[in-house]
């Protein structure tokens, strides 16, 4: 009866392990010890934060609060995570990212041609900029044309795009493809940017049903235009905008003989363009926040979720970055080292063993 009582004990010890163990694999810490990891619904991971001492304070190479995420309430009292006054919806560590809502370019007029209001918005980051992968500059409109502005390579520089029409029947809904709406990539490593729309003949011809131009730069996935946005867009006065991030300005070369380098433990550096920065990325069979000194976890690819090629015959072993696949009790290795198969000599032990071990458990769940 004792050793009954031992072995659900150490069943159940078991069973309560690999919880902790599930559980630890999925849930790495994301910032400093005693710091707030989130934002309302927005996860903040290190080398952001939102509170003195809980992000990253770059000071050799950028003015203080680089990293300063502004945890704020917003009307309706939820947390609002913001940054330089913008809208913070999603941080990446993964990619280096940092989705915020930037402001949209509105120009409108009366029927007569008045002006009613326009906003030139820009944006001055330095550290940051704006995903040429990810974004397009994109006008709207039927007497409209479009700047954006910035500094490349310390010169200033401007690309536009504009958009013509009479009615509303030219225009293809769905595609962004020059009548009503035309968008233009723009180059990397645009900086202080700004950007605004115009019109030719003050929207008098088109007014009915376009009475405002639009200019904005917005998350190519999140825009797919429809003739409904030559009216609606007046209502959307910011636009989700993607820019990219790093650390520093120097290569990983140089950064990683510097005390402020920060890539934790089991990470790779990887480099940015010239001068730009660099990431850090955690190395192969570790997961979590590579910016901490202890952010990159082992993962455990024996947890029923991680994918792992051990076969029905084989058992997962985890090793720290990595795993192997043993065989089964009553298996052994075929010739080519790789494929288990049953040990011919005891198929009836095994069978003999799952019996004696199904009975063992029976009697003690009856006692339990
Ligand atoms: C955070 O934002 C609020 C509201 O916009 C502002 O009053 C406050 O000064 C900001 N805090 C910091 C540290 O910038
Ligand atoms: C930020 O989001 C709040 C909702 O949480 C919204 O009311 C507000 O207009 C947004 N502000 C900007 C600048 O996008
Ligand atoms: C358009 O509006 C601007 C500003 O209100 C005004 O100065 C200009 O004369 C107008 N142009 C036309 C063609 O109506
Ligand atoms: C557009 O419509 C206006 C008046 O409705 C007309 O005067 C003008 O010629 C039209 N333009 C084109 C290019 O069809
Ligand atoms: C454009 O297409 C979308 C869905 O694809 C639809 O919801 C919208 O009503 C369409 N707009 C017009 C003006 O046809
Ligand atoms: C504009 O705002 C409306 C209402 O909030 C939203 O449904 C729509 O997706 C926005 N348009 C774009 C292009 O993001
Ligand atoms: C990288 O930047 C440094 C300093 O700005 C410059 O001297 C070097 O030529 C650049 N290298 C490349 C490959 O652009």
């Amino acid at each position: 009866m004792a050793f009954h009582r031992m072995l659900m004990q150490v069943i159940w010890v078991g069973v309560i392990l690999s919880a902790i163990m599930a559980a630890t694999a999925t849930t790495f810490p994301l910032a400093l010890p005693n710091c707030p990891d989130s934002c309302g619904n927005v996860k903040i991971p290190y080398p952001f934060g939102t509170t003195e001492g809980c992000y990253l304070n770059d000071t050799a190479n950028i003015d203080d609060g680089y990293y300063f995420i502004n945890c704020t309430t917003n009307a309706q009292g939820q947390p609002q995570p913001m940054i330089w006054n913008l809208n913070v919806t999603s941080i990446s560590m993964e990619l280096g990212e940092i989705d915020i809502q930037m402001y949209n370019s509105i120009d409108c007029y009366d029927e007569y041609g008045t002006l009613l209001s326009n906003n030139k918005p820009s944006l001055r980051v330095p550290g940051f900029t704006v995903s040429v992968t990810k974004n397009k500059f994109v006008a709207v409109g039927c007497d409209t044309y479009a700047y954006l502005n910035g500094i490349l390579n310390d010169l200033p520089f401007s690309v536009g795009c504009l958009s013509v029409c009479n009615d509303t029947r030219s225009i293809v809904n769905g595609t962004c493809s020059g009548i009503g709406c035309c968008q233009i990539d723009f180059p990397r490593d645009l900086t202080d940017i700004n950007f605004k729309a115009y019109s030719f003949k003050n929207h008098t011809q088109v007014w009915k049903f376009n009475p405002c131009s639009f200019a904005f730069i917005i998350q190519e996935d999140k825009f797919n235009f429809s003739p409904d946005y030559l009216i609606s867009l007046r209502n959307n006065e910011t636009l989700p905008m993607v820019l990219d991030w790093a650390i520093g300005a120097e290569t990983c070369e140089v950064a990683q003989n510097t005390e402020n380098y920060i890539c934790g433990g089991n990470s790779n550096c990887i480099d940015l363009k010239n001068g730009s920065g660099y990431r850090c990325q955690c190395r192969d069979g570790y997961r979590g926040n590579p910016y901490l000194k202890a952010g990159c976890q082992d993962i455990n690819e024996c947890d029923v979720k991680e994918p792992n090629n051990c076969t029905s015959n084989q058992f997962c072993v985890n090793d720290v970055g990595s795993y192997h696949c043993s065989c089964l009790e009553g298996y052994y290795y075929h010739l080519d080292g790789q494929t288990c198969v049953p040990n011919q000599a005891s198929p009836k032990l095994s069978l003999a063993i799952s019996l004696t071990i199904g009975k063992l458990f029976s009697c003690s769940l009856a006692n339990f």
